[in-house]
This record gives structure tokens, C-alpha cells and sequence, in this order.
């Protein structure tokens, strides 16, 4: 089983390119069935979500041609299927978008329900909510949402919860319905943003994204597009707190440096130098950083997706910090495993009350999900002598060459596949 083995202890320096942002692209992979022509979609990331995504929009008929390594192109004439296969749904949550980008495209779908992730319970009665008050008949039939509608009609719809994945869901399909949708209480994440750019480019016509309020005319049909992914907040992030918490010096680059204010501000607060530029955000990390709070928000508040990364960070600063999680119940199994390296955290409900040490030292432990294994990585980056990450399959879910981006920045970190790879990894590196 692969692992990631690192020697720690040193500061991150260089600087890395961000790729696309894998949650932009997976609304814009499956909204991209939703017209006949052509659709080609640049800059996504090579990562694991994102390629059996394309295996699944493949397996449901439509072609899709790998132009480069970032660019694919996908036509959805073929399609004949608008039941999309179980195998696909247990290994992604976000193929849920199929319900949305099927109903609105063929007025029928037929989707496994998400099976529960490891951060949490993840209803989705919210994205259900919106396609029956388009019209569409929405049943759960052995475990699938099945979904059908003679026509959707444009609704006044309110979300109870503030839901990424239901404002891009209910987006598309009302892209196609008769009249206007106006869409309230929605989420305002650079991703929802770029997949209401995307169908606009497509020729739908939704106005507000990026507000509360959303507002769609329904068209009669999508045309095909030309389309590149914005670059991944959360991947920036990443790499933003690993320069923190290694004392090191990264310039990111490739990034919109807005989307990453909340992150800039609070390794701001804890005493980093935090320089923007135009496209790249420069992170200079201090001997002696403090403590501060973080609560986890919609955006444009602290992103749940950045909540271990920082609480890593915060480990390692100077008195105690507060980390509240308020978008899902289950996201701090990391903390066990920190604990294996020095951490002092202790976990009452959603907050985490964490004590900072002067560092930390390498450990064997277990990511648990996908943020959660890069903020153990960072933490091994940061921890004196060696750390094994297992389960790095996770990792690999959501970030683009990983560890290579890290060996640039001088990180000594390798993917290893067997005991004797881990053994020569120490040999090498002493
Ligand atoms: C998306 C992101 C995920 C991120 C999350 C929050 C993708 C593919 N995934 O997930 O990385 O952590 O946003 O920024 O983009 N909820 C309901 N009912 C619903 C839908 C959601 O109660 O129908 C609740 C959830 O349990 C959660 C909150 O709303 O507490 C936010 O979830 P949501 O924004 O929907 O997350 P996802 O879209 O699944």
C-alpha cells in the first residue's frame, strides 16, 4: 500500500504552481453534458475525483478525449443512459451532479444516493428540495434518487442550509427550465462562481453567483464552450500553511488572491508575512508565531476544506487557539494521529482547544480523509525526524502531484510502496 515517508525539520522555500480547483471542476465535468456540441475543459487537475468522474460521463455513453494531461474534450451526443452506474457514486460524492445536469438535460435521471463520507453525515434533501420545486418528481427507489419531469418550470426556491453542492445542482437544472429560477440563500464559493460562468459560456443565463441570490433564465438548450477551471483555494491554502507551519519561505503562484483572503488573514494574525500580488500570494513564516481562533463558515468565511491544514499550523504557534467547526460534525479525527507527533489538542463537540509545543516528532499515522492526510503531511514537514503517512490514497483524491510540488519547495518527502522503499528513502536522505 502506498505511503508518503518524509524527513522533516525543514523550512518549505521556492515556489509552486496551483493547479485547477478540483471542486470547480467537478461541477463543470458534469454540467458539461449538458449540451450535444462540443465542450473542451482546460486547466483541470490531474487528480483522482476528478478522473473517475471521466470514466463515469464515459461510462454513461458521452466521449471524452484526453487532449493533454489538463485538457480534455467531452460530447455528450452519445449519451443513452440517464442512470448512472453505483460503482462510480461510492468512489466520488460529487457525482451527484449528474442528478442535476441529467434532469435539466433529459427531464430524468437516475442517481445511487452518495453513500455517507468519512467528515460526516452529508444529506442532500437540500438539492431534493429544489429539483420538486422545479417540477421534477423526485423518489428514492432502492437506494437511488430517481428523478423524472414532463417539464421543469423556473421556481422561487429558499435553501435552509447554505449548500455548495445543492446551489450547483439546482443551478443547472434550472439552467434548463421554463422561466426564472430565483435561488435563495445560496452558497458564494469561487466554485459555485465558476460553474455558473461556465454554463453562462454555454449560453445559459444566470445572474447573482457569487451573491446570496441567484437568478436563472431558463434557455432552451447549451451550446458547446471553451472553458479553464479557475485555480484550487484550497490547494493554495495547502501550501500557504505549509510555509507557515515549516518556518519557510513559498511564493504561490497561479492563485486569485482573493479567494484565499480568509487563509491570508489569519496567518497574518498568527505573525507571517503574507504578501499578495496579482496572480500569487508569498508566505513567509516566523520563528515565533501565536495563537488565534478560527470558525469555519461559507465562504467567504474560513473554509471547512482548510480546517486541519491551519489547526496543524496553530499546533505549532505560540498559547492557545480555539478551532470551531461548524459545517461538518466529523472533522477531527486528525487530531489522534497529531497527538502521536506532540500535538496538543483536545476536541469537546465541534471545537478543538489546541495547545500549542515548540514541535513536533515523526510518527506512523493514518490520514483519515482528504484534508486531513495534507495536514498530516504538513505536520511531518514540520516535525523532527521521520513521519509515515499511510492511507495517502485520500491525498491523492485532491491534490495534483503532491509530493512532487512539495520536493520542489526542498521537502524530503517520497512516495513509497513496500518497507524496503521506505528503508532506502532513509538510507538516501541519512
Ligand atoms: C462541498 C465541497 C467540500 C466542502 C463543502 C463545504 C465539493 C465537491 N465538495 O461539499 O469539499 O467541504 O462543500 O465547503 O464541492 N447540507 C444539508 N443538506 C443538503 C446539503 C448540505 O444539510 O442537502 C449540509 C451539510 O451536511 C453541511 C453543509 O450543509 O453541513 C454544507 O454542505 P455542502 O456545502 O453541501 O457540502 P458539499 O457540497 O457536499
Amino acid at each position: 500500500m502506498e505511503q508518503y515517508i518524509m524527513k522533516g525539520g525543514n523550512p518549505l522555500v521556492g515556489e509552486v504552481y496551483i493547479s485547477g480547483a478540483k471542486n470547480a471542476a467537478l461541477g463543470i465535468l458534469a454540467a458539461s453534458i449538458m449540451t450535444d456540441e462540443d465542450v473542451v475543459i482546460d486547466n483541470l487537475p490531474d487528480v483522482r475525483d476528478i478522473n473517475v468522474l471521466l470514466e463515469a460521463i464515459a461510462e454513461i455513453g458521452a466521449s471524452v478525449e484526453r487532449i493533454d494531461r489538463h485538457t480534455v474534450k467531452i460530447n455528450a451526443s452519445g449519451i443513452k443512459e440517464v442512470s448512472v452506474d453505483d460503482e462510480f457514486i461510492r468512489k466520488i460524492r460529487a457525482s451527484y451532479y449528474f442528478i442535476g445536469a441529467l434532469l435539466g438535460k433529459y427531464k430524468s435521471a437516475e442517481v445511487p444516493l452518495p453513500g455517507g463520507c468519512n467528515i460526516g453525515s452529508r444529506p442532500i434533501d437540500q438539492h431534493l428540495k429544489g429539483f420538486r420545486a422545479l417540477g421534477a418528481k423526485v423518489e428514492i427507489v432502492k437506494g437511488s434518487v430517481v428523478a423524472h419531469a414532463i417539464d421543469l418550470v423556473g421556481s422561487h426556491i429558499y435553501l435552509d442550509v447554505v449548500s455548495v453542492g445543492a446551489t450547483i445542482n439546482i443551478m443547472m437544472a434550472a439552467a434548463l427550465a421554463e422561466g426564472q429560477t430565483i435561488l435563495e440563500n445560496v452558497a458564494k464559493e469561487p466554485h459555485v462562481v465558476d460553474v455558473a460562468n461556465f454554463l453562462n459560456s454555454m449560453g445559459a443565463n444566470i445572474k447573482g453567483a457569487g451573491t446570496d441570490v441567484i437568478r436563472i433564465r431558463g434557455v432552451s438548450r447549451l451550446h458547446g464552450t471553451e472553458y479553464s477551471v479557475i485555480p484550487d483555494q484550497i490547494e493554495a491554502g495547502t501550501f500557504m500553511c505549509a510555509a507557515a507551519a515549516t518556518r519557510g519561505d513559498v511564493m504561490v503562484r497561479n492563485v486569485i488572491p482573493k479567494h484565499l483572503e480568509a487563509i491570508s488573514a489569519k496567518l497574518a494574525e498568527i505573525g507571517c508575512e503574507v504578501i499578495e500580488f496579482d496572480d500569487a500570494v508569498r508566505v513567509v513564516g516566523k520563528p515565533r508565531q501565536r495563537s488565534t481562533n478560527i470558525k469555519t463558515l461559507p465562504y467567504p468565511g474560513f473554509p471547512t476544506d482548510m480546517q486541519p491544514q491551519m489547526a496543524v499550523t496553530l499546533a505549532l504557534a505560540e498559547g492557545t487557539s480555539m478551532v470551531t467547526e461548524s459545517i461538518f460534525e466529523n472533522r477531527f479525527k486528525y487530531v489522534d494521529e497529531l497527538a502521536r507527533m506532540g500535538g496538543n489538542i483536545k476536541v469537546e463537540g465541534n471545537v478543538a482547544v489546541i495547545d500549542g509545543v515548540p514541535g513536533f516528532t515523526g510518527a506512523q499515522v493514518e490520514a483519515p480523509d482528504l484534508r486531513a492526510g495534507a495536514a498530516l503531511v504538513i505536520a511531518g514537514l514540520a516535525a523532527e525526524g521521520y513521519t509515515v503517512v499511510d492511507e495517502i490514497g485520500y491525498i491523492q483524491r485532491g491534490y495534483e502531484s503532491f509530493e512532487e510540488k512539495l520536493q520542489s519547495l526542498g521537502a524530503m518527502i517520497e512516495k513509497v510502496d513496500s518497507d524496503r522503499e521506505a528503508r532506502k528513502f532513509q538510507l538516501r536522505v541519512g
